[in-house]
């Protein structure tokens, strides 16, 4: 099978990046990544896509007056790379209707919890995992979901849960709910370039084999 065209969205590190360009070049995933854009000039993500070759390219949101420009943009970009899938991988920015339209039921997000706790606006990062610690859950985890026009509303692929420790603080919460992001993350885009999503209203059937 064709490997899925990959877009991906990022605004900070890349770690979830950099785990899907690994497990591509693992063959573990069938896809191939055309373009990496970021809406953040010192994005480290822009970094791991150089050293691999692939193009990236930073996008200055104060460049556009709107937000719908800044989107319209984006979708030019993508497109001129064919691109299948489009994967917003620590991507902070909202996208707009027109983006997500156009990419119906081909946008995947990574969120640090379980939706539907811990989501929405203002939900995101570092932020996340200090309203799990502040509320004083005992599970939090990691959601892979499909974009829809609401933000982390959009159809479960995958969660996974982490359990909450007394002795967890804000750096070892973020670092085990990131270890089952990369998991998450990895099998989601792997079972979507292996055609084996279908999203049926709000829940999405996996075929395991
Ligand atoms: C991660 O916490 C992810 O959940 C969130 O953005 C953060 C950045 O991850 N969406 P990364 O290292 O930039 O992939």
């Amino acid at each position: 099978m064709e490997p899925t065209r990959i877009g991906v969205l990022i605004s900070g590190g890349g770690t979830n990046l950099q785990a899907i360009m690994d497990n591509i070049k693992d063959g573990n995933i069938n896809g191939k990544i055309e373009l990496i854009i970021s809406n953040k000039e010192n994005a480290y993500g822009l970094v791991r896509g150089r050293k691999a070759n692939i193009d990236t390219l930073y996008l200055d949101r104060k460049q556009f007056k709107r937000e719908e420009e800044y989107n319209l943009e984006l979708v030019k970009n993508f497109k001129e790379k064919n691109v299948q899938l489009i994967i917003l991988a620590g991507y902070l920015r909202v996208l707009s209707k027109d983006f997500i339209q156009e990419f119906s039921g081909r946008i995947i997000n990574i969120h640090p919890s379980l939706i539907p706790s811990f989501c929405g606006k203002g939900f995101y990062g570092e932020r996340v995992h200090k309203a799990v610690l502040d509320y004083g859950v005992k599970i939090t985890g990691a959601t892979v979901h499909f974009v829809d026009e609401g933000t982390d509303t959009g159809p479960i692929i995958l969660q996974e849960a982490v359990k909450v420790e007394d002795r967890d603080n804000l750096d070892t919460l973020k670092e085990k709910v990131l270890e089952v992001e990369h998991k998450i993350l990895v099998q989601a885009v792997k079972l979507y370039c292996e055609n084996r999503l279908s999203i049926e209203g709000r829940k999405v059937i996996i075929k395991w084999e």
